[in-house]
């Protein structure tokens, strides 16, 4: 079986509550708040679970909250090996108003992560005996420099796993400029990395094909909403959407894509097949309210509605 590990520089006790109204000065009265683990690398691992598979989250956690996460991470069953740090594990806050049925997602910055405390985690990385997927995602917190990139590629490269980074802004172009396997830039993360203003359907496909050709990338599946997603290659390009649903919360949608594709490339289906299980994952993620991943029935549904059309 071939072995998927994440990893969550930044992970987060996901805090959501609702409230009537959200109102300046006043004492709101919030209902029970639900306790969720998240972060990037985490999300991707428990929907890998939820698709079937199975996936190890390395993690750094710290302090009572640390605790409270890995508590909130065992309970569902994830395998997971913790770098332990000084500081406390972020807690992040979303707020449902039920009067205009709007949510409102507080995200913290994340604890200050020490040199000893980032390079024992990537130790950690190294001594994994066997990784066939190493997923990287979500944000660096402060105080990990962005050259870690260029050292989870090589460690990547050692064991002969295919690196997939999920990230924005510099970080994802450190990583390409590192190397890695695929990216899973949105719209805005893609105009970003190539300098681009508006980047618009229509580009997309040429876009990702610079990425290929300036860096060390094999593949890049740009994923656009309700549009669904290009799979770019050096070879194909392939525009993939999905059925139109009932959408509930679009949160979760990126990170249940990722773990749709990586799911998929485990279980050795073509990247034409995993990218079109990832925009199923995404879409299916969708359909459930608040922050609730993707269902395994709902993505198996969707892929046999999804529509491709080939331009390469
Ligand atoms: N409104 C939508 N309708 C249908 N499918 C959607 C919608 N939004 C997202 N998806 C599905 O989820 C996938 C990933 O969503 P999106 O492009 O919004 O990623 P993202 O910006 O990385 O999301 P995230 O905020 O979770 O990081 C899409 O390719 C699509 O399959
Ligand atoms: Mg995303």
């Amino acid at each position: 079986m071939s072995k998927i590990i994440t990893i969550t520089f930044n992970p987060a006790i996901d805090k959501s509550t609702t409230v009537p109204a959200l109102i300046a000065e006043k004492k709101l009265k919030c209902t029970k708040p639900v306790y969720e683990p998240g972060g990037g690398g985490i999300n991707v691992a428990r929907a890998v679970k939820k698709l079937g598979g199975t996936a190890t989250a390395i993690y750094m956690a710290g302090g009572y909250t640390g605790k409270a996460f890995t508590k909130l991470l065992n309970k569902e069953g994830i395998d997971s090996i913790i770098a332990e740090i000084k500081e406390d594990t972020r807690e992040n806050l979303i707020v449902y108003e039920t009067s205009t049925n709007q949510q409102y997602r507080f995200g913290m910055p994340g604890p200050t992560i020490l040199e000893q405390e980032w390079k024992q985690c990537l130790a950690q990385i190294e001594n994994i005996k066997e990784a066939d997927f190493i997923i990287v995602s979500g944000a660096l917190p402060p105080g990990i420099p962005l050259t870690v990139y260029s050292k989870i590629a090589s460690v990547a490269r050692s064991k002969n796993a295919k690196l997939i980074v999920d990230t924005s802004g510099d970080a994802l172009m450190e990583a390409v400029q590192a190397g890695l396997y695929l990216i899973k830039p949105n719209l805005a993360e893609l105009s970003s990395l190539l300098g681009k203003e508006n980047l618009n359907i229509e580009r997309v496909d040429e876009a990702a094909k610079e990425v290929i050709n300036k860096w060390k990338c094999e593949v890049v599946v740009v994923s656009m909403g309700g549009a669904g997603a290009m799979l770019v290659t050096r070879d194909l390009a392939m525009h993939i959407m999905p059925p139109a649903v009932k959408i509930k919360s679009t949160v979760g949608a990126g990170d249940s894509m990722v773990a749709g594709i990586v799911q998929s490339l485990a279980d050795n289906k073509s990247i034409e097949e995993a990218a079109q299980y990832g925009v199923a994952c995404g879409t299916a993620a969708t359909m459930n309210a608040g922050t609730e991943l993707c269902r395994k029935e709902d993505a198996d549904h969707l892929y046999k509605l999804i529509q491709v059309t080939k331009f390469r």
